[in-house]
């Protein structure tokens, strides 16, 4: 069976039928300089997400046929082969607070509380929703879809004090931006329908005051509305 990685062409043992049994199989056998990431070997890890064929795909969970192409990702700096640095992404979710910033020591989570955000929880970081975003050939600075559905995530979790931050931080290079093409959702392993939760962000950013800088005149009611949405109560399902 013939593969081809980054425009190069390997013959691999008929046996393997897995991506990442033929990445191992290469450098065991033919290359031993070829490089690639991975972990845990059962699409739980996220670190061997590549390109097969133009789509993200988790290598250690993708079945071969011959004269496959695999690329690495895209939108990311390749350190080598098909491993990329996914520094940026960090950067971006510092930027728009994607994480738990001031917990709420009196909240009471329920059952349906964690269900809510169940499915944006199980992201494995493996960053084939950047790659497959076509924002970023012209805005590098778009903060993107992986730190989005992290950000509606943490809006959405009742332990969340700390929500205006947020929302804040996502209207520039964030939401309005985003195209809604729906790639990031289609190739996300997890499922996660990342692109219908950036359309919830914007109609959240709205109900708060917020405006698409596309269509507002100037500084015409900018986040208006937020101080006395926060008084009465934040309603983490209030889209
Ligand atoms: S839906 Fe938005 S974030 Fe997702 S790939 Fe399209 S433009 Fe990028
Ligand atoms: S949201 Fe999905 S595609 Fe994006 S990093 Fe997480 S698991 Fe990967
Ligand atoms: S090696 Fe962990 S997801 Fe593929």
């Amino acid at each position: 069976m013939k593969l081809n990685i980054n425009n190069t062409d390997y013959t691999i043992d008929e046996k393997i039928t897995n991506l990442l049994d033929a990445f191992i199989y290469i450098k065991e056998h033919i290359n031993k300089s070829f490089s690639f990431s991975y972990g845990c070997k059962s699409g739980n890890c996220g670190s061997c997400s590549v390109r097969v064929n133009n789509i993200e795909s988790l290598a250690c969970t993708t079945n071969i046929k011959s004269l496959d192409e695999i690329l690495p990702l895209k939108n990311l700096p390749i350190v080598k082969d098909l491993i990329v640095d996914n520094q940026n992404i960090k950067d971006k979710l510092k930027q728009s607070f994607a994480f738990l910033s001031t917990l709420n020591q009196d909240s009471i989570t329920t059952q349906i509380d964690v269900d809510k955000i169940d499915i944006e929880s199980s992201c494995i970081l493996c960053n084939s929703c950047y790659s497959s975003c076509p924002v970023y050939e012209v805005n590098s600075n778009f903060i993107g879809p992986f730190a989005l559905t992290r950000v509606y995530r943490y809006l959405n979790d009742t332990k969340e004090l700390s929500s205006k931050s947020k929302l804040d931080a996502i209207q520039t290079n964030g939401v309005w931006d985003c195209t809604l093409c729906g790639a990031c959702s289609i190739v996300c392993p997890q499922s996660i329908d990342i692109k219908n939760d950036i359309l919830k962000l914007q109609n959240f950013s709205v109900q708060n005051g917020y405006s698409n800088p596309l269509f507002s005149s100037s500084s015409n009611n900018f986040n208006s509305g937020f101080d006395q949405f926060l008084s009465g109560g934040f309603n983490p399902n209030g889209f």
